[in-house]
């Protein structure tokens, strides 16, 4: 059913859909909602040809984002990070061109702004007064920098071996921080149980409909950067998937926008081999991935045992004819390294493992030799740094 106003929800799991008013968290299935525009509305009026005078940041694609008529966004300036050829790690690498995406760039030094942006901008607008998350670290920097741009109170469950730099980065903002013994789906339970106890709003990963819609940016900026170009792969670095989530969604969109004619990206999501629920299910065929037993990894951002929107991830591999793989820690920091002293990009262990895995996919023709190649790199090596020593040791 077709509902009224610029956009609305539609479950990912059961399909229902809904208005998309008020603070909404899951289905009552408990599936993730997901926002739906009326394109073929808006596909002769919103080109991408005519994007040009736009400021060069995400709200440049405000047709498809959750915004209404007069509302202004919460901004910090994210998006529009540079797509830079790797000039020195491609002819290494094999494939004809590779690219990488530096999401370093964004404030707080990650990905996560985008998602962030758009969360906490519907939700300010829909009268929250205080936000909840769990996160590895980056995205809880991400959602404390732009409660406080909004006003609005943060409170960030990490797990207690998160990187100093990471919880000293929410704490600066004004975020209170809660240690947590144990991985993330404890401190997402813990998130959830403050949220019911005290009515601050959940905004962990697909418990809230927005942050894809920010995320998928990142596919709308790689076509207008090639010059309305579609890679032939993307490698993405995959833990709650909600990157990969909002990049396949960002291409069903322009396809039925008329962008990019029937071309699409085969996704790639490479994991670290000690937290890789997603590509074990992925190689055995399956729908929904199993909780990882004992999450070990250096790569904070991958460590995620189980993902909401694993259904979701596995989706879009499938339907693109893409892939998933492992690389161990040791690799990823190499990875890291190599785009460092290679091409100038400060990655983050996470950024690393995409190059990491590009020979093993390249070995497997899951890359081909005359592939257009776009790597991700999802955050700044800046908050690692101090902790490189130690992560190599362990790695
Ligand atoms: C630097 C970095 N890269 C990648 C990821 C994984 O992103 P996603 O949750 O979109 O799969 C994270 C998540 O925390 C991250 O911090």
């Amino acid at each position: 059913m077709r509902r009224s106003g610029p956009f609305h929800l539609e479950c990912a799991r059961c399909a229902t859909t809904r208005e998309a008013e008020g603070l909404i968290g899951l289905c009552s299935c408990g599936g993730p909602w997901l926002v739906r525009y009326a394109l073929d509305a808006l596909a002769p009026r919103f080109r991408r040809e005519a994007l040009g005078g736009r400021p060069w940041d995400l709200w440049r694609y405000r047709e498809v984002l959750p915004l209404l008529d007069g509302e202004s966004p919460v901004t910090l300036g994210e998006g529009g990070t540079p797509l830079l050829p790797a000039q020195r790690l491609g002819p290494i690498l094999g494939p004809a061109e590779v690219w990488i995406k530096d999401e370093a760039e964004n404030p707080t030094g990650t990905f996560k702004a985008r998602g962030l942006a758009v969360a906490v901008t519907r939700a300010a607008r829909a009268g929250a007064r205080s936000l909840v998350m769990a996160s590895a670290g980056n995205a809880g920097a991400a959602l404390a920098a732009y409660a406080a741009r909004a006003g609005l109170k943060a409170r960030i469950y990490l797990p207690a071996d998160t990187f100093s730099t990471m919880l000293q980065e929410c704490r600066s903002f004004g975020a209170e921080v809660i240690l947590v013994d144990g991985p993330l789906p404890r401190c997402a339970r813990e998130a959830q149980r403050w949220a019911a106890e005290t009515g601050a709003f959940d905004v962990s990963t697909l418990r809230e409909p927005y942050r894809v819609e920010g995320k998928k940016t990142m596919a709308y900026e790689i076509v207008e950067q090639l010059n309305g170009g579609v890679p032939d792969v993307i490698v993405y670095p995959t833990g709650g998937g909600t990157g990969v989530i909002g990049m396949w969604k960002a291409f069903a969109e322009m396809r039925a926008l008329g962008w990019i004619g029937d071309a699409m990206p085969r996704l790639v999501c490479v994991q670290a081999t000690g937290c890789a629920p997603i590509v074990k299910a992925w190689e055995q065929g399956s729908e929904r991935a199993e909780p990882w037993e004992n999450p070990r990894t250096i790569a904070s951002g991958l460590c995620v045992p189980s993902a909401l929107g694993d259904f979701l991830i596995l989706r879009a591999i499938r339907e693109s004819a893409g892939a998933a793989v492992a690389v161990p820690d040791g690799d990823l920091l190499q990875g890291a390294r190599a785009l460092a002293t290679l091409e100038g990009v400060a990655a983050c262990p996470e950024g690393g493992a995409t190059i990491a895995a590009l020979p093993a996919l390249v070995r497997s023709g899951a890359v081909r030799p005359r592939d257009r190649v776009v790597c991700f790199n999802t955050g700044s090596a800046v908050k690692y740094l101090p902790h490189i020593p130690a992560l190599e040791r362990r790695a």
